[in-house]
């Protein structure tokens, strides 16, 4: 396995190493560490098919249990822990331009942290690009724990023990979408989350931020909104930003508990990108584990 700096504390390569085959012992630690120092890492060139994708998530830790969906009648996907990220219908044609899912995807291209919408977040994601378009379509990755160590030592002060409810319905209602059904109103019950947590692998404060995000506790709303609007931009600034061009059969792994991560735009309307993605869950709610 070689793994290779990208930047020297934020993304890394990794190649030298097959993910079709059982990982032994020594690469999967090999791996959580690569994970702790960088928080990112990209593997190039792993053609996987999803059985194979889903034993080298299930061999980094637990899985998640569900997807993130709407219209869960309708899946792609026959694996019920493998999230469907593409622009594509049951039939694997493109999906219509008003189509319910399309709408509630777009929300991925808001700066988000997965999973903090459930009560027990996500670890890592995995995410593996099938096919792709011939240009755009880039994922983009801010590190939460340097946006936290450049902050005035003012903000960390006021924010250090804060915390935040996170909803699906919060993220998807700051794009226009509002026609949630019952069931999935109570399935996206906000949760309350840190906002500042404490990254384990490598001790390291960080800021626990998501478009998710839409109220923080004992705060007026606005007041509350226009704080993590700030915070957003401040941990996104532009020299901060990992931009990833995705090459087909790249696998891109992230820690979710110490970054954020959007997607950019392409001519969906036109083109197929199907990525899929296995997502590792977190040992509690970040409440329950060590501030
Ligand atoms: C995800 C996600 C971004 C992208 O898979 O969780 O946000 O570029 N993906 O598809
Ligand atoms: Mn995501």
């Amino acid at each position: 396995m070689h793994i290779k700096a990208i930047r020297p504390d934020f993304v890394a390569e990794i190649s030298e190493i097959d993910l079709r085959l059982p990982l032994t012992d020594a690469q999967v630690a090999e791996i959580d560490k690569a994970m702790d120092h960088f928080a990112v890492v990209v593997f190039p060139a792993q053609e996987l098919n999803d059985d194979q994708e889903f034993a080298f998530a299930q061999r980094l830790g637990p899985l998640e249990e569900t997807r993130a969906v709407v219209d869960v009648h309708k899946q792609r996907l026959p694996h019920h822990q493998m999230n469907d990220i593409s622009n594509l219908d049951v039939d694997g044609s493109i999906l219509a331009l008003d189509d319910r899912r399309r709408m509630f995807n777009l929300g991925n291209l808001l700066w988000h942290s997965d999973s903090s919408f459930k009560a027990t977040p996500a670890k890592y994601s995995m995410l593996h690009a099938r096919v792709i378009p011939p240009e755009d379509g880039n994922t983009e990755f801010a590190d939460m724990r340097a946006a936290w160590d450049r902050l005035p030592e003012k903000t960390k002060k006021q924010i250090d023990s804060l915390v935040c409810d996170h909803s699906l319905i919060y993220s998807r209602a700051q794009l226009g979408f509002d026609s949630f059904t019952e069931q999935e109103l109570i399935n996206y019950t906000p949760v309350p989350q840190r906002l500042v947590r404490r990254h384990p692998g490598s001790d390291r404060k960080s800021i626990y931020l998501a478009s998710h995000i839409g109220a923080v506790h004992g705060m007026p709303r606005p007041e509350a909104m226009v704080l993590i609007r700030d915070l957003i931009e401040h941990a996104t600034a532009r020299e901060y930003v990992y931009s990833h061009k995705w090459h087909q059969f790249d696998l891109v792994m992230w820690d979710n508990r110490c970054t954020m991560h959007r997607a950019r735009p392409y001519d969906d309307k036109n083109y197929k990108r199907d990525m899929r993605r296995m997502t590792l869950t977190d040992s509690a709610p970040t409440l329950e584990q060590p501030a």
